[in-house]
């Protein structure tokens, strides 16, 4: 087995190789996504798509990019069902607190806090809760992708119970935590690594890795700063 590859396809969008070799993508968001590189619009096959919430820019391209590579997408279960109408086939719909076996891998569903919805005609539609994800891949290796959420007290026991290694937290503030939340949800976890995300997209997204490092690289967390359509293995 390899180790797990991690490439940041810009603000929420990452794609994963699992040690396995399965093909994850996260939160897909290319078309309009002012960070997303020329490698975003080349994926191919993918196994998996995971949807954190129902935000556009973390859905955008969920249905288009489902389609296309003939991955299982994995969602919570009021996205799952408004995707569903929207054409997209062989999607789960899951609640936190659910576990899903698939593809040799592990994948929890846990809370987040955020809002979840979608626009369309100028009127909001609300899709259930905004969630996060703990995956165990083959080797035993877990991370923690919190999706977009404000930093809470449970996320203590995702970290006693789930142990991850790698936490990917949104850092840009203004609809999430800002990095000194970030910080501190560093500690709750238990994590010596963390990968960064929703932030520089657009100018309102202030929360820097600069900001993040300075608050975790003295407690000894390593910030994994990636660019976009760069890959950490
Ligand atoms: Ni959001
Ligand atoms: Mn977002």
């Amino acid at each position: 087995m390899s180790k797990l590859s991690i490439t940041w396809l810009g603000h929420a969008t990452f794609l994963l190789q699992s040690p396995g070799g399965k093909k994850i993508l996260l939160d897909p968001w290319v078309t309009g996504n002012p960070a997303s590189p020329e490698s975003a619009k080349t994926l191919g096959a993918l196994d998996l798509i995971l949807i954190t919430h129902g935000h556009s820019d973390h859905t955008a391209d969920a249905v288009a990019i489902g389609r296309a590579s003939g991955a299982q997408t994995v969602a919570p279960y009021e996205v799952a069902v408004w995707l569903g109408s929207k054409g997209l086939k062989n999607v789960t719909g899951m609640n936190p607190g659910g576990t899903l076996q698939a593809l040799g891998l592990s994948i929890t569903m846990v809370p987040a806090v955020h809002s979840s919805s979608v626009e369309e005609d100028g009127k909001i539609i609300y899709l259930g809760v905004a969630t996060g994800y703990v995956i165990t891949f083959e080797n035993g290796l877990t991370i923690y992708f919190a999706g977009d959420t404000s930093i809470f007290g449970d996320m203590r026991l995702i970290g006693e119970m789930y142990h991850p290694q790698i936490a990917f937290l949104p850092i840009g503030d203004l609809y999430t935590m800002g990095p000194e939340q970030a910080a501190k949800a560093c500690e709750l976890l238990g994590v010596k690594q963390v990968v960064p995300m929703h932030y520089g997209t657009f100018p309102a997204l202030t929360g820097t890795p600069a900001r993040l490092r300075e608050l975790v690289e003295p407690k000894g967390v390593e910030v994994l700063e990636l660019k976009p359509g760069e890959t950490a293995a």
